[in-house]
C-alpha cells in the first residue's frame, strides 16, 4: 500500500466541509490542513476534522505542504488559487466551475501542463454509469446525426440564499444562475453533444432577486456538429421544476432528469431496461446542499488514482474548460464587453 496523499482544502464553507468528510472516509488521501480567509470558518473545519487551519493561502501551501488541493472557495477565485498551488507543484481538484473567466482558465491549463501537475474539476454527473452509456452511444455514432440537444434547469433560490454569503449573486465571484446552477447543464451538454460553435441568441434577466447578475437565462446555440439547442436556466422557479436535458439524433433519443437517464432508445428499441445506475438520484432543486455525494466521492477517488497512475483524471482541465467557454460566449452575447470573474 502506498502512503496516502497529503490533501489540503481551500474554502471551508458547505461544499468544502463535504469534501473534508469524503476525504476523511478514504484511505487514498489524508487531510493535512484547511484554509479559509474567514477565521471562524477555518477554525470550525479544523476542529471538526482535527487538522491545522490557515487563513493565508501562501502560508498554507508553504506550511501544510499538500500534494493535492481541493478548491471549494467562491467560483471567481478558483483559477487564481489553483495557479498559486500549481506554481508549487501541487495537483488541483477544483469545484465547478473551473473559474468564471476563460482567460484565467487558459493560463491555468498551460501552467499545469508546464508544472506537470494534474488539474481536475468536479462535475459529478459525469460519474453516472447510465449517462456514460448514453454518451458512449452518441460518440460511437449509434444515435445517428445529432439534431438537437437542449437543457433546462428551473430551480428555486431564495433572497436569503443570495444574502447568505457576500460572494453569491456577484459578477466577480459567482456569476448568475447560468454560471452557478446552470454550469452542470452546460457541462452535460458539451460533454454529450460536443462544443458549441455559436451562441445565436442570449437573453439574461434579473427577474426576482436583488442581485447584480441574472436569475433567468435563455440562449439558443449551434453546435460545431451543426446540431441546435436551447438553454434555459433560472433560480426563480418555485416549486422547482427540476433539471432536464433532451438529445435526439437521426437514430435515437435520450432524456435526463438531474443525473438520471429517464428515456433512452436507439434503432426504435427502448434501452432503459439495460441501464444500471445506483445512487446519484437528486439534484439541488430547492436546497443547494440536497445533492447526493456519490458522484463527488467517485470523482475524488478517480483524481487520486489518476495521480498515482500518471494519467489524466476523468474530468481534466480541458474538459472543464468547455463549459466555461460556453458560459463566456453566452455572457459575451448578452453583456458585450463585460467579462465574468472580473
Ligand atoms: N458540485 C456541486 O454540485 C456544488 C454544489 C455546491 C457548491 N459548489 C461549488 O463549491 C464552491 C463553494 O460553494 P459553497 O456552497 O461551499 O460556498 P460557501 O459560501 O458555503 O463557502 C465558501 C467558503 O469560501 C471561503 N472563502 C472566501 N474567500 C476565500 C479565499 N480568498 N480563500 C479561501 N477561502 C475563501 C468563505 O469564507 C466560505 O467559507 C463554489 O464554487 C460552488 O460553485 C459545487
Amino acid at each position: 500500500m502506498e502512503d496516502p496523499l497529503r490533501i489540503g482544502v481551500i474554502g471551508c464553507g458547505s461544499m468544502g466541509r463535504e469534501h473534508m468528510r469524503l476525504i476523511a472516509s478514504m484511505s487514498e488521501g489524508q487531510l493535512a490542513g484547511v484554509c479559509d480567509t474567514h477565521t471562524a470558518s477555518a477554525q470550525r473545519a479544523a476542529e471538526m476534522f482535527g487538522v491545522p487551519a490557515w487563513t493565508d493561502l501562501d502560508r498554507f501551501l508553504e506550511e501544510a505542504r499538500p500534494e493535492v488541493v481541493h478548491i471549494c472557495s467562491p467560483s471567481g477565485l478558483h483559477a487564481d488559487q489553483a495557479m498559486a498551488a500549481a506554481e508549487r507543484g501541487v495537483h488541483v481538484l477544483s469545484e465547478k466551475p473551473l473559474d468564471l473567466n476563460l482567460e484565467k482558465v487558459d493560463r491555468l491549463i498551460a501552467l499545469c501542463d508546464r508544472q506537470g501537475v494534474w488539474l481536475g474539476c468536479i462535475f459529478q454527473r459525469r460519474m453516472s454509469r447510465a449517462l456514460q452509456t448514453v454518451r458512449q452511444a452518441i460518440v460511437e455514432g449509434r444515435m445517428g446525426r445529432i439534431l438537437s440537444c437542449s437543457v433546462s434547469i428551473k430551480w428555486w433560490r431564495s433572497q436569503e440564499y443570495y444574502n447568505s454569503s457576500p460572494w453569491r449573486g456577484t459578477w466577480a465571484l459567482d456569476g448568475g444562475a447560468l454560471a452557478n446552477q446552470g454550469i452542470h447543464a452546460l457541462d452535460q451538454m458539451v460533454w454529450m453533444a460536443g462544443p458549441v460553435e455559436e451562441v445565436e441568441y442570449a437573453h439574461l434577466e434579473t427577474a426576482m432577486h436583488a442581485i447584480e447578475v441574472e436569475d433567468l437565462a435563455i440562449a439558443v446555440v449551434r453546435f460545431a456538429s451543426g446540431a441546435r439547442g436551447v438553454i434555459e436556466v433560472t433560480t426563480c422557479c418555485r416549486p422547482d421544476l427540476g433539471s432536464r436535458m433532451e438529445i435526439y439524433g437521426t437514430n435515437g433519443a435520450a432524456a435526463f432528469e438531474d443525473a438520471r437517464v429517464v428515456r433512452f432508445g436507439l434503432d426504435g428499441e427502448d434501452l432503459m431496461p439495460t441501464l444500471d445506475d445506483p445512487g446519484m438520484l437528486t439534484g439541488g432543486g430547492s436546497d443547494p446542499m440536497a445533492i447526493q455525494l456519490a458522484g463527488h466521492e467517485a470523482q475524488i477517488r478517480d483524481f487520486y488514482r489518476a495521480i498515482r497512475e500518471r494519467r489524466p483524471p476523468v474530468v481534466d482541465g480541458r474538459e472543464a474548460r468547455l463549459s466555461v467557454d460556453l458560459l463566456n460566449r453566452i455572457y459575451a452575447r448578452a453583456r458585450p464587453g463585460q467579462k465574468p470573474g472580473t
